[in-house]
């Protein structure tokens, strides 16, 4: 195997927070919950993220807004990424998440979702180089451990991340993730991992590649042009075995069908822990398609999967579908 496939293997730091490899799970709002945090780091992620957590919601109290950044210590090292646009918000929430067992804060500067972006959060931040600076500073005094950003390439056809990461750097932020796109391309069109360069050449902090890894050689190509690590997130839905094949850089494959279910109720067992059984049931029901889709499965199991009363019952149906004996 090559040295550039085998990088991926090598432990890293972002300011003393030791990460075992340099494959890290990708944050996705209402999908990278507990479950799913410890599922990639079966497969071997060495960083975990939650999803994005409201900065206001944390302050308000909101209960469930605080479950989303407690982490347990087989979730270490875990980041909690909070968004907002309000540096002393931001700094009050980090503290409680520093509280709730985050190794690292991350600021959202990347969500082009409009009921974010509306409220200055996200990547509208991006635009207002001097509060995102700001919310970073305000955060890194408040809290002990390392400050980071998602940031991507810019927005309205403008490429701005090189600037703005010389600016994080300077006000304290300890390592930068960039997905290399342009706000308005949402997540379509193309990834331009040239500008993930770019943005590690201006800087002295890691950074991590975000967008489009799917095998080992697409991961070998990103770190070889100088990010410390890798981000996987949409590759790896359904499919966690491939968090173990880009550590090995062996080709993703399918696994077989009995494999494939034995882990979607070792997840869905999880995720009982996590929220309860009936909210468990519900959270299952975005996954059968990505867990099926090898399988061709179609929409028309899928549907059933989702309208299911419960996991169990799934389980059975897609026994019966595909013959496979208990
Ligand atoms: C459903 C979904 C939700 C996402 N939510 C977040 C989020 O909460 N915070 C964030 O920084 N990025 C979020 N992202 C962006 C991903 O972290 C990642 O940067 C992007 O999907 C590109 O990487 P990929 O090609 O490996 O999926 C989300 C992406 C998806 C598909």
């Amino acid at each position: 195997m090559s040295d550039i496939t085998s990088h991926i293997r090598e432990p890293f730091s972002i300011a003393g927070v030791c990460v075992a490899n340099r494959l890290v799970q990708a944050p996705m709002a209402g999908i990278t919950g507990r479950a799913f945090r410890l599922q990639a780091r079966r497969f071997g992620a060495g960083l975990l993220c939650t999803e994005m957590v409201s900065s206001y919601g944390v302050t308000f109290g909101n209960g469930r807004t605080a479950d989303m950044m407690t982490l347990t210590p087989a979730e270490n090292p875990a980041v909690v990424q909070l968004f907002g646009n309000k540096p002393d918000v931001m700094a009050e929430a980090a503290v409680a998440a520093e509280a709730a067992g985050a190794d690292i804060i991350d600021v959202n500067m990347g969500c082009p979702v409009r009921k974010v972006v509306k409220t200055g959060a996200g990547v509208a931040l991006m635009e207002d180089e001097e509060l995102a600076a700001r919310i970073v500073a305000a955060i890194a005094s408040a809290v002990a451990v390392p400050v980071t950003a998602k940031i991507r390439s810019g927005l309205r056809g403008r490429v701005t991340a090189p600037s703005l990461g010389r600016r994080l750097e300077e006000a304290g932020a300890a390592a930068l993730a960039i997905h290399p796109r342009l706000a308005e391309q949402g997540r379509g069109g193309k990834v331009d991992h040239a500008v993930t360069n770019l943005l590690v050449k201006q800087l002295e902090i890691p950074v991590i590649a975000s967008g489009g890894v799917q095998d080992p050689a697409g991961a070998a190509a990103v770190l070889a042009g100088g990010a410390s690590a890798v981000m996987v997130g949409q590759a790896a839905l359904g499919n966690p075995w491939l968090f173990a094949d880009l550590l090995a850089g062996t080709e993703p494959h399918r696994r077989p069908l009995a494999e494939v279910l034995a882990e979607m109720g070792r997840f869905y067992t999880d995720l009982v822990v996590e929220h309860g059984k009936e909210r468990a049931g519900r959270a299952m029901r975005k996954f059968y398609g990505w867990y099926l889709k090898p399988f061709k499965s179609g929409t028309g199991l899928t549907e059933a999967l989702r309208r299911s009363g419960s996991f169990e019952e799934a389980a059975v149906m897609i026994r019966e579908k595909y013959q496979l004996n208990y």
